[in-house]
């Protein structure tokens, strides 16, 4: 059992969760990710790792309660536990395996929305510890939904908070922020983004168009087993089928097939609203109220 040391709602659609697990947190690196269990008939859920802590031995999760499992997993308190924690799992972030001094001479840009915030820190943080300057992008829909930004701000050189109505840092996209940027003169070698799966799509479009060399995405499409067996990760990459639970998670932003990694996703969503039907509604849901297709 995993043991949650702490559990706190860092925004309205986003919680954080400190867990114990000191195998997890002895070997991961940044870009990797874990999936947890609740209990032993629960689903299987992939999560970024969002911090670590080797010598207290805990990892740092941040999820938003999208499906039936992430909702349950936002009911947990204190002291509850997870049944199973499985991981690190994927590859680490290609720029972890670069040469630092490299990395030094580069000019890098990480872009993070929404919940993405929280992959993205890990790197950032990584980069600070070894003397490489980062800038950092991040969007949310209004300011109560930016996530980790003192952070942020406190690993970053310098950090731009975007907000979709305004309401705090830029008025709009991270895609207009980082045209923004490139007006005002800047100009990056490496854009790392990571967040929906529309975001990276246009982000790397604009990367593409701003004559960035380089777009690093991280792929987080529907997960089963998450070592490569089941299947259900398959994502298209210059034209070769991948599987972003051992290939990546992160892949090439410029050769990745966002449209059909896009319509997969939907196809599960049918699936995954019958699971919050259920939920819901307990044993008083049937699966045939003529509604939510669990009749089919
Ligand atoms: P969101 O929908 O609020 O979007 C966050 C930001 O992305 C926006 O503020 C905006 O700046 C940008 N964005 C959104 N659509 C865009 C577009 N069409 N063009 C340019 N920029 C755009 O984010 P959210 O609700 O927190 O997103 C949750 C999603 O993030 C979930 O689907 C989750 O699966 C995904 N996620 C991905 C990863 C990953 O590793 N890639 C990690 C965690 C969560
Ligand atoms: Fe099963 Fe990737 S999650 S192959």
């Amino acid at each position: 059992m995993y043991k949650i040391l702490k559990a706190e709602k860092l925004s309205a659609t986003n919680y954080l969760m400190v867990v114990e697990a000191p195998r997890v947190a002895a070997h991961c690196e940044p870009g990797q990710f874990i999936i947890v269990k609740l209990d032993e008939k629960g689903e299987r859920i992939p999560l970024t790792i969002c911090d670590y802590d080797r010598e207290a031995g805990t990892i740092t999760i941040v999820f938003q309660p999208i499906g039936a499992s992430t909702q349950r997993f936002a009911a947990l308190k204190e002291g509850d536990s997870f049944r199973d924690f499985t991981g690190p799992l994927g590859c680490p972030s290609e720029l972890i395996e670069e040469d630092v001094e490299e990395l030094k001479k580069k000019n890098i840009l990480f872009i993070g929305g929404g919940v993405g915030a929280a992959p993205v820190y890990p790197q950032v943080k990584w980069m600070k510890e070894h003397g490489v300057d980062v800038d950092v992008i991040i969007g949310a829909k209004n300011k109560d939904l930016l996530i980790l930004e003192d952070e942020m701000k406190a690993v970053a050189a310098n950090y731009y908070p975007c907000t979709d109505d305004g309401s705090y840092g830029y008025n709009g996209m991270v895609t207009g922020k980082l045209e923004e940027l490139a007006a005002e003169g800047k100009q990056y070698d490496i854009c790392v983004i990571i967040g929906p799966m529309i975001m990276m799509k246009f982000g790397a479009l604009t990367a593409k168009k701003l004559g960035i060399p380089k777009a690093i995405v991280s792929m987080n499409p529907i997960m089963v087993d998450g070592t490569g067996m089941c299947g259900a990760c398959r994502l298209l990459v210059g034209g070769e089928v991948k599987f972003a639970c051992v290939d990546g998670p992160e892949f090439d932003g410029y050769k990745v097939d966002f449209d059909s990694a896009m319509k997969r996703q939907q196809m599960y969503k049918d699936e995954e609203q019958r699971e919050i039907l259920k939920l819901q509604e307990g044993d008083t849901h049937h699966g045939g109220c003529g509604q939510c297709g669990g009749d089919e």
